[in-house]
């Protein structure tokens, strides 16, 4: 409630008034609801207490509040007829939000605990180093480290340059330090690439089938997302809208197809993007688990031209829940990443950061990605044994790399999403490739991840995914 402006003592008791029986009306005070005591509510607003108490007395005359002795004012039991808006429909609100925004939140997710969770995209969060990173998460909770966290925008330059010095190492990623950009996970750094390159109605080319959150993010920044065709080389680079001033790829490992991008591919998309002025987005976003001697050199390292912005997350390689990722982009580009950065998340989350600058120069990142990729080694050849089966069905796109293999029916007509209907009613969690398109025509398959489950219960959960499947292939 405010007083301010011009007003004698009668002004004041209306307006005082006048704001506690709005508050009744339109149910922000429910019946019952104790008002301020008279001296508290005249200290608060700086008028006489007879004011407030002359207001108050109005109110109670028509009935808005009652006085109970020695206990104090409360809100009486005002019957306002039917149009009155109760507080739960004030807490409902009345307001809207841009159409883009306007979602269904559907039912509550629910995870059936007796499913075997053969979902893709999950690493096995039992093989993370917990007490390790225990350790070092509690030796950034001092407060001298807490004080240093100001208002800038960098982030912490220690993972930086540890970044830098692992992608240098593993994947042949030209960067130093101040190459990096720290950001909240894959999504939050392709949130910035788009802030900084795409205004409404900008042509985006994606991969088609693939990863629909980041499609979604691009058309929360109105661009015209269009997708483009991916076959056993990858994305189509032919088939790329000459329009589209960015692309956005998944080249080691397509997602959710499992393809690697052919290196004619690779060099056909960069010179594509030097003779249409674009800018590739190269999400790498699970490819520290390898499983072939093949090397899989990123864009990044290939492009001489500076288009390549590249994209990599810790959350296949340690944990989604420490929503950090990194980009590398063209120099040319740097400067306003790091100031979208800035003017939505300041400097990020420094005591995760500092932890994992600590872990990846103790060598815990490396180790860790080691002793994964023997497990998901284990689990993925079972799986793809337990696939052989079915090879009458189904056919395995080869891939080489990631936490998920992804299959298509040899019947085009196949309905994978009833296969994965009957799968959930066999306790086994999968998803259907359908699902994954948007404007290229679907192909029927079905995409298992095999990094969350205990190689013990592979079997028993592709045995239940193969009478699901062979169910609908009418066998
Ligand atoms: C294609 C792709 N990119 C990136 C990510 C990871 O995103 P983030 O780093 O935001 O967790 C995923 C996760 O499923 C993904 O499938």
């Amino acid at each position: 409630m405010s007083l301010d402006g011009p007003g004698d003592a009668d002004t004041r008791v209306v307006r005082i008034y006048q704001a506690l029986r709005e508050a009744v009306v339109d149910g922000r005070l429910a019946a019952g609801d104790r008002v301020p005591a008279t001296r508290d509510l005249a200290g608060q607003l700086g008028v006489a207490r007879g004011t407030v108490t002359s207001a108050y007395d109005r109110l109670t005359a028509e009935g808005f509040l009652e006085s109970r002795p020695g206990s104090g004012t409360y809100v009486a039991d005002v019957v306002l007829g039917a149009a009155r808006p109760t507080r739960r429909r004030a807490r409902a609100g009345a307001v809207r939000p841009l159409s883009l925004w306007d979602v269904d939140p559907g039912p509550a997710a629910t995870r059936n605990r007796r499913l075997h969770d053969l979902s893709i995209g999950l690493p096995d969060p039992g093989l993370f180093p917990l007490e390790t990173w225990r350790r070092l998460v509690s030796t950034q909770l001092r407060r001298s480290r807490l004080e240093e966290a100001t208002y800038g925008g960098r982030g912490s330059w220690r993972l930086q340059h540890e970044i830098a010095r692992m992608l240098g190492l593993s994947r042949s990623v030209v960067a130093s330090a101040d190459d990096v950009v720290v950001t909240a996970g894959a999504q939050q750094a392709i949130d910035l690439v788009a802030r900084v390159l795409v205004a409404p109605r900008t042509v985006v080319a994606v991969e088609d089938p693939g990863y629909a959150a980041v499609h979604r993010l691009l058309e929360t920044h109105r661009a015209a997302v269009r997708g483009v065709p991916v076959d056993e080389e990858g994305l189509v680079v032919d088939a790329l809208p000459p329009e589209a001033r960015l692309v956005y790829v998944t080249p080691s490992h397509q997602f959710p197809t499992g393809v690697t991008l052919s290196m004619a591919r690779r060099t056909a998309l960069l010179r594509w993007a030097a003779e249409h002025d674009a800018v590739i987005v190269e999400d790498d976003y699970d490819s520290e688990y390898r499983y072939s001697q093949q090397p899989l050199e990123p864009l990044q390292s290939l492009d001489r031209d500076g288009r390549v912005v590249y994209v990599g997350t810790f959350s296949k390689s340690l944990l989604p829940a420490l929503r950090t990722g990194y980009l590398v982009p063209p120099r040319s580009l740097t400067p306003a990443l790091r100031e979208a950065k800035r003017v939505t998340t300041w400097e990020g989350d420094l005591t995760t950061q500092g932890a994992l600058a600590e872990f990846l120069a103790e060598g815990h990142h490396a180790a860790h990605v080691r002793r994964a990729t023997r497990v998901y080694r284990e689990r993925r050849a079972v799986v793809l044994d337990a696939l052989s089966r079915l090879d009458e069905v189904l056919d395995v796109v080869p891939s080489v790399a990631g936490l998920h293999v992804c299959t298509t029916f040899r019947d085009a007509g196949a309905d994978d999403r009833a296969v994965v209907r009957r799968a959930a009613a066999r306790g086994v969690r999968v998803e259907a490739l359908s699902d994954r398109y948007r404007d290229q025509p679907s192909r029927p398959g079905i995409s298992i991840g095999f990094a969350g489950i205990d190689v013990a219960e592979i079997p028993d959960a592709m045995g239940r995914l193969q009478e699901a499947v062979l169910g609908s292939a009418g066998v």
